[in-house]
């Protein structure tokens, strides 16, 4: 039962996770959505953010940021433009809702960590905050200047996020998969692919859980399963061939990362404790179901 009343503002609007807000914005009639696109708030220039922020018409309880500069390669060159999207307008955002005792939600990535190791990051490591790229750099940065702004926060990491729209693993292999006779997909990078819409839902859980005490607090968002790009491949493989799909592909065969260069260098540990969500009752549905779904909007 939804007992708050709250006004929710989502920066983004086209993306992954903030499309998944908008679908489901309708099941929650206590909660009052309001989303802006990049053309009404331009994170890219974080000297305005504070100050557009000011004039919206709209008086935010939470503001979630789903916005970010997400393309991990292109980022080794586009250096100023992650930096000011990721981190500088994630400072000024923070700013401001520390001014406005605003709640602030924010995604973060397995990317901040080294990648060492085998067992899933928890919450509260601090020893392996190293992140491999540039893409990570710039999310860990971003964290950073949320903690110091000494606003609430609820800061939310998770990965290898797939949705119905947008660039993902599962669009990008399916089409491959209807194209091409062979794939070869990197099997030594481990991780959790989490559906947007899983997100969504469990965001909302945690604040229904959480707000509206003062909360400064991180927790992963990712389902219990723990596999590679290369067994990811195989179960979309099947969720397609059940859904009836015409596939071209013969065969999948595992590769090790160092086959298949990229500009930014991925950690081979992409694992997320799920614990901590666990522990407050809050699951996600396996790979599976959420594949399921995918297809059915496909
Ligand atoms: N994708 C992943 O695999 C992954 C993994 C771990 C963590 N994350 C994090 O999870 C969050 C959501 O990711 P996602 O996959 O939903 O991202 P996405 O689909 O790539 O969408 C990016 C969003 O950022 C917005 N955006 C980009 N540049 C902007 C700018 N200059 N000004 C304002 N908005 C801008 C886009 O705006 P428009 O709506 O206007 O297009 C879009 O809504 C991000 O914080 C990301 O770092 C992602």
């Amino acid at each position: 039962v939804n007992i708050l009343e709250l006004n929710i503002l989502v920066i983004g609007k086209n993306g992954q996770v903030a499309s998944a807000f908008c679908d489901i914005s309708k099941k929650y009639p206590n909660y009052n959505f309001y989303f802006t696109s990049r053309n009404e708030l331009d994170l890219s220039k974080p000297d305005i953010v504070f100050n557009k922020l000011n004039e919206l018409d709209f008086s935010a309880d939470i503001i979630i940021n789903t916005a970010a500069y997400t393309a991990v390669d292109k980022a080794e060159e586009e250096k100023e433009a992650a930096n000011n999207i990721n981190n500088l307008a994630v400072a000024e955002i923070a700013k401001f809702c520390a001014k406005n005792n605003i709640l602030l939600v924010h995604y973060s990535t397995d990317y901040i960590f080294d990648g060492s190791g085998n067992e899933g990051f928890l919450e509260d490591n601090t020893a392996n905050l190293n992140p491999l790229n540039y893409y990570g750099k710039t999310k860990l940065d971003g964290e950073n200047a949320i903690k110091n702004s000494g606003c609430n926060y609820l800061i939310i990491r998770t990965s290898w996020i797939y949705s119905h729209i947008g660039n993902n693993f599962v669009k990008t292999i399916l089409k491959s998969m209807q194209e091409r006779e062979v794939l070869q997909i990197v099997d030594d990078q481990i991780g959790s692919p989490t559906y947007a819409p899983d997100i969504a839902e469990a965001t909302i859980k945690l604040i229904e859980r959480l707000a509206p005490n003062n909360i400064k607090e991180i927790f992963n968002i990712v389902p219990a399963e723990q596999i590679s790009w290369y067994e990811f491949a195989l179960k979309i493989q099947k969720s397609a061939l059940e859904k009836g799909y015409n596939l071209t592909t013969k065969e999948i065969k595992p590769i090790a990362s160092k086959e298949y260069k990229t500009p930014a260098k991925r950690p081979k540990n992409s694992r997320l404790s799920n614990k901590k969500l666990n522990d407050l009752g809050i699951e996600l549905p396996d790979i599976k179901t959420s594949l399921n779904k995918i297809f059915d909007l496909l």
